[in-house]
């Protein structure tokens, strides 16, 4: 649908990963040094202005996938490629110019947003630090940061820990914005807020796809929200991706057991046209 719909044959993709290995390093009961296989070979393409859900149980590898991708965890073997640059080759200081470009809002916004801090701060940082707008656009800026996530300009003198979990993670989400990336990893970002709040921020996400041709990476175990937000989506189980295509197929012709799993676990309402499209 949206996928056929916005990519053209020649577009080349945002973001390419071949063959992603990680493994860790973890010590047995004996006290032996092991190694864990948290990533085996994983591989996908995500096209800008496209949303790629990426779902699986807890352990799957999921975040180790988006900590991989955010220059978090470097990668055992493998390569990513962001417009057609490989990342993981990268020297330092290019490797920063690239990471401003690649945002990662997890599911405890209050862990990355200093408490000390207020509103304002949180948002004048990454703009301060860009080193390119005077203090004047940096006020002008964060009010329409503000409100393109809803936010209230009144609440610019709070802290972080004064706002409830769905403005923090609206703040956490225009944050992330200030830098203007191109790619936003979502790790579980929804998975803690009550429905309705979890509702208002997918919409959220799906204006700001339109309006800003955002491309975004959302992890998450809820098959029916990946569903509702993502072109595709990719099937997670220990380390691979098992299954991967456009979300209505997978929704309706699950192929794997785990994908089966994933789906008898997701209420049956939910799942309701018109999510379920006929
Ligand atoms: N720093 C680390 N050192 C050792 N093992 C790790 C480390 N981080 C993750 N792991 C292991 O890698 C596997 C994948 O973890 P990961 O956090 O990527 O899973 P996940 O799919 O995000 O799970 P969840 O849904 O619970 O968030 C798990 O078995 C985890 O214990
Ligand atoms: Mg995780």
């Amino acid at each position: 649908m949206k996928v056929e719909a916005t990519i053209g044959k020649n577009m080349q993709p945002l973001l390419r990963v071949e063959n992603l290995v990680k493994r860790y390093a973890k010590r047995s009961l004996a006290g032996t040094p092991e190694e864990f296989l948290a990533l085996d070979g994983v591989s996908f393409t995500v096209f800008p202005g496209t949303t790629l859900a990426v779902v699986g149980e807890s352990g799957s590898g999921k975040s180790t996938l988006a900590a991989c991708l955010a220059c978090l965890e470097s990668p055992t073997a493998g390569s990513i490629w962001f417009e057609g640059r490989e990342i993981t080759k990268l020297e330092e200081r290019a490797c920063r110019q690239v990471r401003p470009q690649i945002q990662v809002i997890f599911q405890d916004p209050a862990s990355s947003l200093n408490p000390r801090w207020s509103v304002m701060e949180v948002l004048a940082e990454p703009l301060i630090l860009q080193r390119k707008f005077t203090r004047e656009e940096i006020d002008r800026r964060i009010s329409s940061l503000l409100e393109r996530v809803g936010l209230s300009p009144d609440i610019v003198e709070r802290s972080p820990t004064e706002l409830s979990g769905g403005q923090r993670q609206r703040l956490a989400i225009a944050r992330a914005l200030a830098l203007e990336p191109k790619l936003l990893i979502l790790d579980e970002a929804l998975s803690a807020l009550d429905c309705s709040v979890q509702a208002q921020i997918a919409n959220l996400l799906v204006e700001l796809q339109g309006s800003l041709g955002m491309t975004y990476l959302f992890i998450t175990h809820d098959l029916a929200m990946a569903a509702h937000l993502a072109d595709e989506i990719a099937v997670m189980d220990r380390g691979r991706i098992v299954e991967q295509g456009q979300a209505q197929k997978i929704l309706k012709h699950p192929e794997q057991e785990t994908t089966r799993q994933l789906l008898a676990a997701v209420p049956r309402l939910t799942l309701a046209p018109p999510l379920l499209e006929q």
